[in-house]
């Protein structure tokens, strides 16, 4: 769950390096360090931020046209200069960096111990480079070589790139379980290595995405892929999709910001294609070429992490609304230690914004080994997700770099929403008028999600204001719009830490009650559809206890809004995408009160975009 990045080529690595880490400091925030090769070995790093290590890097010596850097998110020792990558070989020649983690770095460090080796760091990085040179000394081999066997002995994930003083111009990179993109300049004449594609498209649109278990090694303006069982390979070259603008603030203030004002495009970018509301057909491929696998299912298990799993709690009321069809949803950490009991006969969907979500990767190979059909939603191209998976839609909701998912939510519902009504349609649960007044609402949801951004930016900055130093918040919902209220909460605290949490709006009375005082706002989804009356007595509830009602409403209900301290108004749609409207004003909110406290609301606290680690 850390950033790595690295050039060698003709020009100048610094600039490349800093702006790179830039790009990736979303997954990971408590040092940033680079190497650099200019003769010697030159390692810079600091606690903090990348811009904490441009402040040390200033006046120093950063020369060299071939380098690294990292920024990290802490798993093994804490966040200070020592544990932050690079990390160096006991003669200082070697420097790696690494994202991932060593799982059998305690074994490794005692034999190393036994052999003289000494650690600065308390991290499982540092033996993995010092296990490289002890290979490459003790059994005369090359530097590449030397990776090989090392690797051989790790268990674990990574993704790293190492640089040796005395092998100028060389780059090796190597993955398992944690991403690792490889760009390839024009002519060869610059090679660059990113943990994703964001720092490279700005320089070259060919990439090779690494596999499991392969390195990739550069050295004389040469590009060669091999495996850890030494094959070599061919690597197939990717053009990047992604333009330069989907990964800049484009004048916004933070890139939450922006990632919820795409929303209108994002969500029509994910179903772009996919349906015909003419002659109410379906084009993803990915069912129809499952059809008969999908007719004969027996259930449907979701997992996730975060608000991927929320996205797939949404997605069990559709299917099962929709297609009549059992769905469970696990979280991803939970689902892959129980042992649990899966047959031929399901199909497991993973969701991740990420696609490399650790958890939810093991749940997906955990469920593919015991027969399942395995499917991915996920917003990364070529992530892992979408490498192991038999089938799988992306949510095409372009990139997303505010830790706070936001635009991938959506996204994932709306395509979700589309599997639901697919899986309805192969199995004839669902009628062609039905089929298309949902298709007919489908088509004009970014419009109303436009609106929603317009219509409620003032009043939402006004309750934003009013409770921004409240110390407490809950949020209800029912039926399809109680996973809303757990997203709703998830924003709120990740970003302003502000405790909230999500209920069922029926299940307050069975303890959360307790909270309820005049202090404490309570933002309740209450469509005019769904449980309309039902919800309307929580909120009596709520209001009969002093406290205070925020409450999403379908325009011109004027019921709710008048016991409402706050009603933030959204247009009235199918039930089955009320979720997708209300999220809106939620996001905008926890965006707010997270600015109006002095957040950092793209970085928030402990938090990582990826995470790569269980
Ligand atoms: O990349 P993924 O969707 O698999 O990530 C899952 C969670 O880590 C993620 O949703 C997390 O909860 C976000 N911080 C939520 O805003």
């Amino acid at each position: 769950m850390c950033g790595i990045v690295a050039y060698t080529g003709s020009n100048q690595a610094f600039d490349f390096l800093i702006k790179g880490l830039q790009r990736l400091e979303y997954r990971g925030y408590d040092s940033a360090g680079i190497a650099l090769l200019n003769g010697g070995l030159s390692v810079y790093k600091q606690k903090g931020k990348v811009q904490d290590l441009i402040e040390l890097t200033k006046g120093k010596d950063v020369h060299g046209t071939t380098g690294m850097g990292h920024t990290r998110w802490a798993t093994h020792g804490e966040p200070n200069q020592i544990n932050a990558h690079p990390h160096v070989s006991q003669n200082g020649d070697l420097a790696v960096i690494h994202n991932g983690i060593i799982e059998n770095y305690a074994t490794l460090k005692e034999a190393l111990l036994k052999r003289g080796h000494e650690f600065e760091s308390d991290t499982d990085t540092e033996v993995l480079i010092h296990l490289i040179e002890d290979i490459r000394n003790h059994e005369g081999v090359d530097l590449l070589e030397a990776v090989r066997l090392a690797l051989n002995e790790v268990v674990g994930a990574y993704a790293i790139v190492i640089l040796s003083k005395n092998d100028p111009g060389t780059l090796i990179g190597a993955r398992k379980g944690s991403p690792l993109v490889v760009g390839i300049g024009k002519d060869n004449e610059e090679f660059f290595m990113a943990s994703d594609a964001t720092p490279i498209v700005e320089y070259t649109r060919d990439v090779i995405y690494l596999e499991d278990n392969e390195i990739a090694h550069i050295a004389n303006g040469e590009l060669k892929v091999k495996t850890i069982q030494n094959v070599e390979k061919t690597p197939y070259i990717h053009k990047l999709e992604v333009t330069l603008e989907a990964i800049e603030k484009g004048g916004y203030e933070h890139f939450m910001l922006k990632e919820i004002y795409e929303q209108p495009k994002s969500i029509y970018d994910s179903m772009r294609g996919r349906f015909n509301k003419n002659d109410l057909t379906f084009a993803m491929r990915s069912l129809r070429e499952y059809e008969s696998k999908i007719k004969n299912l027996n259930r449907i298990i979701i997992v996730g992490c975060g608000t991927s799993w929320h996205a797939g709690l949404v997605g069990e009321y559709l299917i099962e609304e929709f297609a009549r069809l059992p769905v469970e949803v696990e979280y991803a950490s939970e689902f892959r230690y129980r042992d649990p009991i899966i047959t031929e006969d399901d199909l497991v969907i993973a969701i991740s914004q990420s696609g490399e979500t650790a958890d939810t990767l093991a749940a997906l190979e955990l469920a593919k080994e015991k027969g399942a059909t395995i499917y991915g939603i996920c917003n990364v191209v070529g992530s892992s997700i979408p490498r192991i998976t038999h089938a799988g839609a992306y949510t095409h909701a372009g990139p997303e770099i505010g830790v706070a998912s936001t635009k991938a939510f959506t996204a994932q519902v709306t395509v979700l929403t589309l599997i639901a009504l697919g899986i309805a349609e192969i199995r004839g649960k669902i009628t062609k008028e039905r089929l298309r007044q949902v298709f007919a609402e489908l088509e004009v949801l970014p419009e109303k999600v436009e609106h929603v951004l317009k219509n409620c930016a003032d009043k939402v900055l006004e309750i934003s204001e009013r409770y921004k130093d409240a110390e407490n918040f809950l949020y209800l919902g029912r039926g399809v719009n109680f996973p809303v209220a757990l997203e709703g909460a998830l924003k709120l605290k990740e970003i302003s830490y502000i405790h909230a949490e999500g209920y069922p709006a029926a299940e307050m009375k069975h303890g959360p009650i307790a909270l309820i005082d005049e202090n404490m706002p309570v933002v309740v989804v209450a469509p005019k559809r769904g449980y309309y009356e039902k919800v309307l007595s929580n909120i009596q509830e709520v209001k009969a206890r002093k406290g205070n009602i925020i409450s999403i409403v379908t325009e011109g209900d004027d019921k709710v809004k008048s016991i409402s301290d706050y009603a933030i108004e959204i247009p009235d749609t199918e039930d089955c995408l009320v979720p997708i409207l209300a999220t809106i004003p939620m996001q905008l909110l926890s965006y707010h009160i997270a600015v109006m406290r002095g957040c950092n609301v793209d970085q928030p606290r402990n938090l990582a975009k990826s995470v790569t680690v269980e």
